[in-house]
């Protein structure tokens, strides 16, 4: 067992045990084992009593993480301090027979048995073990399958409790050995799925699609739910959180959110079909969070404590390869950045602009972060998103990158957006611009190629130019391909819903912001209402396209998901947007297609909307 000195100090926020932490807490059992497993076999209708089904992530070339759930109310779990007390087996540790905690645990039911085949069927099991069941961790069972699988390979996985219950089978590909050679590569990727604004088709169709494994950029959770005065969301979906708050500030609160998101049948869909990769954005914690725990919609003063159980709960549900650095001076630095390779084709960089952040450049007020002037404070050097160490750490894999691809999972815009000479979003990288700089620096001066930033947040499908300085020609070195959001308001919603007088908590901009805008660019549109919203959203769409050039392509009417399918030869995006969020099962179409060929920073159009010319 490992405590972290700073931890242990503080008895509020409970410490994770490392076995959890690393997911690394289980038993391989080979062929005839010491185990006996015939107590553990199927004898009820798969799905039943795994409430919030099954998930898988972070595949590398030997493994992948996977994830369940078992209802509390038909399995007993064992506690930290039983597994504690116990001498573990560890992958990286001899097979040690004489462990009889292990094998208590196993009689009693505390376990799961888990099963990898490469059978849908599960008629030949390539592996097989026990994992706890973690009583003190809202009965999640993770564990880290690196090591013990075979490259290139769709596996298919369940878990079963000694009462005979079986989890839905999940399905999961291990990725190509690094540096091997790999043609093709699909990767899906979506971001900000609030619950209660709708259903989530987008998560449905992207679970059909045929891909390497899909990418969450954040606000996979919405920490504000169940709000009578401001929720404009559907009638069916609404969230009631335990402590009765609108916004989620205990364990408790978080960790609901997380259990009635994954309830959800077109997410487990999604799960059961694929691995994730996934980072966090703010609304897993609090709206526009910077460091070390401050989410300023609701305090100035950090806020540890909170900080602590929002990211308990991510790491319970999150099938994710992630930990506490050993050194770490807090429980809250749980860290998030890391990459991975896909053979030769691509290095995935995946980082956290949340926990590291400096605050907002000019300012906490409303009208500071968005729709601003700006200010010095946005040029100065010692302000940085990613953190020294891990602004350090992503520059020098960009510089050691042998991948034909290098793309990056990023979660708010890149380059510029101004309307109206204002800056829109100061909580982007617009608010950082010096260390945005120092990232085009390096890429452009080690001659990085083929740099692509995937990023989410700003609830619109955008596919821009990254450039060295947003001026009318500033050298192209890159591109951001932004997805939609999967429910959240998008701009044109956010109008409509505000000239309609409704305040939207999942909106990319506050609304004294979106009044702001309104006055300044139609002041008719507020007063008399006289411009049909349709009319009022493209003259919007357009100007922002006349005042940030570098944007090719752009669409914040529609919800959907994207995909990005690598090979040799180029990169192709293409972004997918579903007719209603409204409704249930709805209809996908195509929305937008570009190309960006090897070698060349260039966005070649194949398919755009009619809305933005
Ligand atoms: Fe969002």
């Amino acid at each position: 067992m490992y405590f972290n000195d700073s931890v242990r100090e503080d008895e509020n926020r409970a410490p994770f045990p490392e076995c959890f932490l690393t997911g690394s807490a289980f038993r391989v059992v080979n062929g005839s084992s010491d185990i006996e497993t015939k107590a553990y076999y199927a004898t009820q209708p798969a799905g039943e009593g795994f409430p919030q089904s099954v998930a898988s992530g972070d595949p590398t070339s030997s493994g992948m993480m996977i994830w369940t759930r078992v209802d509390p109310s038909l399995e007993a779990g064992a506690s930290d301090i039983e597994i504690g007390g116990g001498g573990f087996e560890w992958p990286n540790k001899p097979h040690d027979k004489n462990n009889s905690s292990f094998a208590d645990l196993i009689d009693q039911g505390k376990t799961v048995m888990f099963q990898v085949s490469t059978h849908p069927n599960f008629s030949f099991v390539e592996l097989s073990g026990f994992s706890p069941v973690w009583k003190d961790h809202d009965h999640v069972v993770r564990m880290d399958l690196d090591g013990l699988l075979h490259p290139n390979e769709t596996y298919y996985y369940r878990f079963i409790t000694r009462s005979g219950l079986v989890s839905k089978a999940g399905r999961c590909r291990t990725l190509p050995p690094e540096g091997s050679d790999c043609p093709a590569a699909t990767i899906g990727y979506v971001s900000c799925q609030d619950y209660t604004s709708g259903y989530f088709n987008a998560l449905a169709h992207l679970a059909d699609e045929q891909m390497d494994f899909f990418l969450h950029l954040g606000d996979y959770i919405y920490e504000a739910a169940g709000e009578a005065s401001y929720q404009t969301g559907l009638e069916a979906r609404q969230i009631t959180l335990p402590s009765g708050e609108d916004k989620a500030f205990t364990l408790e609160d978080y960790r609901h959110l997380y259990n009635v998101y994954r309830t959800d049948p077109d997410l487990q869909k999604l799960h059961e079909n694929h691995a994730m990769v996934a980072t966090w954005d703010d609304h897993e914690f609090a709206n526009d969070a910077y460091a070390p725990a401050v989410a300023p919609d609701d305090s100035l003063e950090p806020d540890l404590k909170r900080r602590h159980s929002a990211n308990s709960a991510w790491l319970e549900y999150m099938p994710s390869r992630v930990y506490v650095p050993s050194r770490s001076s807090s429980s809250n630095a749980l860290k998030l950045y890391r990459s991975m390779t896909i053979g030769d084709l691509a290095t995935l960089y995946i980082t956290d602009e949340r926990a590291y952040r400096d605050a907002h450049p000019c300012g906490e007020q409303e009208l500071e972060r968005y729709f601003t002037d700006g200010c010095e404070n946005i040029h100065s050097p010692d302000r940085s998103m990613l953190g020294r160490e891990q602004k350090d750490w992503f520059l020098g894999e960009l510089k050691n990158s042998s991948s034909l691809w290098n793309i990056w999972a990023n979660q708010v815009q890149i380059t510029q957006l101004k309307f109206l000479g204002r800056y829109i979003n100061l909580d982007a990288w617009d608010g950082f611009a010096h260390e945005r700089q120092a990232i085009a620096q390096t890429v452009m001066n080690k001659g990085i190629q083929n740099f692509i930033v995937l990023t989410g947040d700003f609830h619109s499908f955008e596919a821009s130019y990254l450039q060295e300085d947003y001026s009318r020609d500033g050298h192209k070195f890159g591109v951001e391909l932004m997805v939609g959001s999967v429910t959240s308001s998008n701009l044109n919603e956010m109008v409509q819903k505000n000239l309609n007088n409704l305040f939207d908590h999942t909106s990319p901009l506050p609304q004294n912001a979106t009044l702001e805008i309104f006055r300044t660019f139609l002041p008719d549109a507020l007063s008399k209402r006289i411009i049909p919203t349709e009319f009022l959203f493209k003259e919007l769409q357009n100007a922002i396209k006349i005042e940030n050039p570098w944007i090719e392509l752009f669409d914040s009417t529609s919800h959907g998901y994207a995909l990005l399918e690598l090979s040799k030869s180029r990169a192709v995006w293409t972004a997918y947007a579903v007719e209603s969020i409204e409704e249930k099962q709805a209809s996908k179409s195509l929305l937008l297609q570009c190309e960006i060929p090897n070698g060349e920073a260039a966005i070649n159009v194949k398919e755009k909307n009619s809305l933005f010319g």
